[in-house]
């Protein structure tokens, strides 16, 4: 199977965690996007969506998909979103698509995070795939610092993004993420860090995992 056929594969697959007469949560990506395609068979069947990012709300909109706004709710019982990299306890890495600020908002409303992502993506120690920051613009050379002289990483603005809050994304190459929540609270405390894209506090508590046998149930 291609990884796109496992995307579709397990973006199907999450239909089964979703709450019927409920607000679901939908992250955002290319997995997230064969979600919502699938989500759209049971909009009868959901009060609406709360979306993590422009592109998912405007995917869903156009798919007569109702949106609610992130203020008007209170709890949310599934977050279904993709991840970068995930680690065999359900941390993540996100943000590779620069949502990540308004997916940590999203996965803190819900009461259970469900991660979708290929076989690809499961890691034994995170850190390949360079870490995603979303930094206020004034702060990213002081931020990038503090990575190289606490980490030994290296972060790069990556070019011609700007986020949908209106910051930027540091890109942080060369860690070995081996205790993703002390990482996640350090560097959640440097001055001009909007969100590190590390998902410890809130993490997977299920990952449907697309493989070549089929979707494996982790969690
Ligand atoms: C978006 O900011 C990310 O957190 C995505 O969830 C992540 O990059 C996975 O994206 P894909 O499903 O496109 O691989």
């Amino acid at each position: 199977m291609t990884q796109d056929e496992l995307k579709a594969l397990v973006g199907q697959a999450a239909l089964a965690y979703v709450v019927p007469g409920s607000i679901v949560g939908v992250g955002t990506g290319s997995t997230v996007n064969c979600f919502i395609d699938a989500l759209a068979t049971m909009k009868d069947q959901i009060r609406g969506a709360v979306s993590s990012s422009v592109k998912s709300t405007e995917r869903m909109q156009a798919l007569g998909i109702p949106v609610f706004d992130a203020n008007t709710i209170e709890s949310i019982p599934v977050y279904i979103d993709g991840a970068d990299e995930i680690d065999h306890s359900g941390c993540m890495i996100k943000g590779g698509g620069a949502a990540l600020t308004r997916e940590k908002i999203v996965a803190d409303l819900a009461e259970r995070f469900v991660c979708i992502a290929d076989e690809s993506k499961l890691v034994p120690v995170m850190g390949r795939f360079p870490l995603p920051v979303e930094v206020i613009p004034m702060a990213a050379a002081q931020v990038a610092r503090r990575f190289a002289a606490s980490y030994r990483g290296t972060a790069t603005v990556r070019e011609g993004v700007v986020t949908d809050n209106g910051n930027l994304i540091l890109d942080v190459r060369g860690l070995q993420i081996t205790d993703p929540l002390a990482m996640e609270t350090e560097v959640n405390q440097w001055p001009g860090v909007v969100t590190v894209g590390i998902f410890g506090r809130h993490k997977a508590q299920v990952c449907l995992l697309g493989t070549s046998q089929g979707v494996k149930t982790l969690g």
